[in-house]
């Protein structure tokens, strides 16, 4: 795999429960903050390029929309499956998703094969079981569809991402209030007991899990070193 994808601790995690739930209304208060940039942007467009012709996705922790949003754009109906609804209202209100799920993203029981890409991004740092959701992923897609997984790349701390907000284009002044944004969400995760997968982990159970499905690599990198990609596809309908 390209990229420096061996080593980080994210400060956010998943908490359940009451706190949990108020954790990721607080988080998707600031999400686009920090998170609709050039360095998203620039995410997106490694992953979309060179996208088969629009069809069914399903974004799976979806959040507030920011990966499915260019997908819309380029005509694909996409399902934003996430066990935040303040998420979802907001992915909505964008306009980003077609259609709202609030389940697990393990176990959504949305029909098997169907999906012509499936999304995993930056959701498997926070999850018990990165590898039900990438189980789950594999089950939606269709014979011939594209798996795309991000995830957070080793060493990312609050100054490299603020340095890669800055080195994507990103304004001083927004950048500074989106590392403040990140601190904060930090510091309540902290409080509420959350809990991440470090990149190195991640990565390690990526490339096991990719390895036991005999997925086929299509496309992989990373993106001014704090994000991590991967595309993949079924085995016998490599489309590189
Ligand atoms: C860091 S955000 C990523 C959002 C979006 N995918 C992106 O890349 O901008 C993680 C999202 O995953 C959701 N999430 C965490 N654990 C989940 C689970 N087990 N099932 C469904 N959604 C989950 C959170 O509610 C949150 O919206």
């Amino acid at each position: 795999m390209d990229g420096d994808c061996s080593s980080t601790e994210f400060a956010v995690g998943a908490p359940s429960g009451a706190a949990g739930a108020r954790f990721w209304e607080r988080y998707a208060r600031v999400y686009d903050r920090i998170w609709d940039s050039p360095l998203t942007d620039a995410v997106n467009r490694q992953l979309w390029t060179n996208l088969p012709a629009a069809g069914q996705a399903v974004d799976l922790g979806c959040g507030t929309g920011l990966s499915s949003g260019p997908l819309r754009r380029l005509g694909w109906s996409v399902t934003g499956v996430d066990q935040s609804s303040a998420m979802l209202d907001r992915a909505v209100q964008h306009g980003r998703i077609t259609t709202a799920l609030c389940r697990d993203a393990a176990n959504t029981g949305l029909p098997s094969g169907r999906a012509d890409l499936v999304l995993v991004s930056n959701l498997l740092h926070l999850t018990a079981e990165p590898v039900a959701v990438l189980d789950e992923a594999w089950r939606l897609l269709a014979p011939a569809g594209l798996l795309a997984v991000v995830w957070p790349a080793s060493g990312a701390t609050l100054g490299t991402a603020l340095r890669a907000d800055l080195r994507a284009g990103r304004a001083f002044g927004r950048s500074l209030a989106a590392a403040f944004d990140r601190l904060g969400v930090g510091l309540a995760g902290v409080r509420v007991g959350a809990r991440a997968h470090s990149g190195a982990a991640v990565a390690d159970v990526v490339d096991a899990w990719v390895a036991a499905r005999g997925a086929v690599a299509v496309h992989a990198g990373s993106v001014f070193d704090v994000e991590c990609y991967l595309v993949v596809s079924k085995p016998g309908n490599h489309r590189a």
